[in-house]
């Protein structure tokens, strides 16, 4: 929304799709302690974001929101003063309603929801240093009209603290398996457009149901028009790592296209257990770039051969990116061209593998062959430069180097 502080897409960690609710202060702040260890600080991430179930199952006597005495018994503010210690910004989670989602679904219990206390709990979030609030509406009560003004009452509850927060919700998981049907731009700064996320490529899901990377990209590819600084479709948060679920080669694929979408980048993994090649594909600069472009385009679907997909923006400097999705389970070769991804017309083109770092030269045809559940992803730029080869496969785990002799690439070290 106006005045956001999200000019580029959220960078950042949320605790739901590793723990749900078995979270505590301990594990909160072994997370803020990894984004800086991993090297993800470094590389631009700063949310550290408590999701539901931090807290306590009622109000104290003046109706001010508390943490679980158990599981935050230090309290909020505490906790968001060590993740700013670590020079990371806090997040942290509340519904618009009665209750929050696990509280309507029973698993915690309670009904905290912020209905009627929202110009109260704003005023708490920035008393205890809130910088992302993620407003989640879940239960399938209400209309459009009531979801527009409980989210619009919480956006103003924001502005009056005078704290910049950046303002994130779920409008309603009862239409969003097939994208929202508001543009929440003047409202959020950035808003879910589907249903939850799950660790899976695909999964079927057509209605009330946990979606597959594949499905999340169906419902998110018209929406390109409403993304842009300050206001972004959010087609969930990161399964990259969870669970160790992914292949690297699909961990690859997923960020790649939340990448091309201009979309938030909120980690969801346990990332203080994970692998070199889980913490290569979050970290990588090539893809983080094209993500953090200044002009915050999303992607389109230039291309839907069906199984296999080209995804393309052009970014502020005018170079393009482009994605060759293959969905299918079978290797497939995918094709486009310059003009088709809205290159300039030119002689020639330099296509740099974001993944692999090799880069080659193009007269026109942008074309590689794809793993399953595969992307190859190009940077492009006008005109041509000296071809490098590969330097490795980042997020493989697989590290190659440069024999300095000139040799062949080798394995290993
Ligand atoms: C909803 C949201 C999730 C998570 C849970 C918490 O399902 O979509 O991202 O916040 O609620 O209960």
């Amino acid at each position: 929304a106006p005045g956001s502080p999200a000019v580029r897409p959220p960078l950042g960690w949320n605790s739901w799709n590793t723990f749900g609710c078995n979270i505590n202060e301990a594990k909160i702040r072994g997370a803020a302690d990894a984004m800086v260890n991993s090297g993800m600080r470094a590389a631009g991430y700063q949310y550290v974001v408590v999701d539901d179930c931090w807290q306590a199952t009622t109000r104290d006597a003046a109706g001010n929101l508390r943490s679980d005495p158990v599981r935050f018994p230090s309290g909020m503010k505490a906790l968001g003063d060590y993740i700013h210690s670590k020079g990371l910004k806090f997040g942290i989670y509340q519904a618009p309603r009665e209750e929050t989602c696990a509280q309507y679904f029973n698993a915690l219990g309670g009904a905290t929801g912020a209905l009627n206390h929202e110009q109260q709990d704003a005023t708490t979030f920035a008393s205890w240093g809130v910088d992302f609030l993620k407003y989640d509406w879940c239960s399938p009560w209400g209309t459009l009209n009531d979801q527009i003004a409980g989210f619009t009452k919480m956006r103003d509850a924001l502005r009056a603290t005078g704290r910049p927060i950046v303002y994130s919700i779920n409008s309603n998981s009862a239409h969003s398996n097939t994208g929202p049907s508001y543009n929440w731009s003047n409202v959020a700064d950035m808003w879910r457009t589907t249903e939850d996320i799950t660790d899976r490529w695909s999964t079927g899901c057509r209605a009330d149901c946990f979606m597959g990377v594949t499905e999340i990209l169906d419902v998110q590819a018209p929406l390109a028009a409403w993304a842009g600084p300050q206001h972004w479709n959010d087609p969930d948060m990161l399964e990259v790592g969870v669970r160790g679920t992914f292949t690297p080669t699909q961990n690859r694929a997923h960020f790649s296209m939340w990448a091309m979408m201009a979309a938030p980048l909120i980690a969801g993994n346990d990332i203080t257990t994970m692998p070199a090649d889980v913490r290569d594909v979050l970290t990588n600069p090539d893809v983080l770039a094209v993500n953090q472009d200044s002009a915050g385009r999303q992607a389109r679907r230039v291309r839907d051969f069906g199984e296999t997909e080209v995804w393309a923006k052009t970014l502020a400097d005018g170079s393009g990116a482009v994605a060759l999705l293959n969905r299918s389970g079978s290797t497939a070769t995918v094709s486009t061209t310059a003009a088709e991804i809205g290159m300039p017309a030119a002689g020639s083109y330099t296509l740099a593998d974001v993944w692999t770092r090799a880069s080659r030269n193009t007269a026109a045809a942008i074309s590689a062959t794809v793993p399953p559940n595969g992307v190859v992803m190009y940077r492009v730029r006008t005109g041509s430069s000296t071809p490098t080869t590969s330097f490795g496969l980042r997020g493989v785990g697989s590290g190659r180097c440069l024999d300095v002799l000139g040799g062949a690439p080798t394995d290993g070290a």
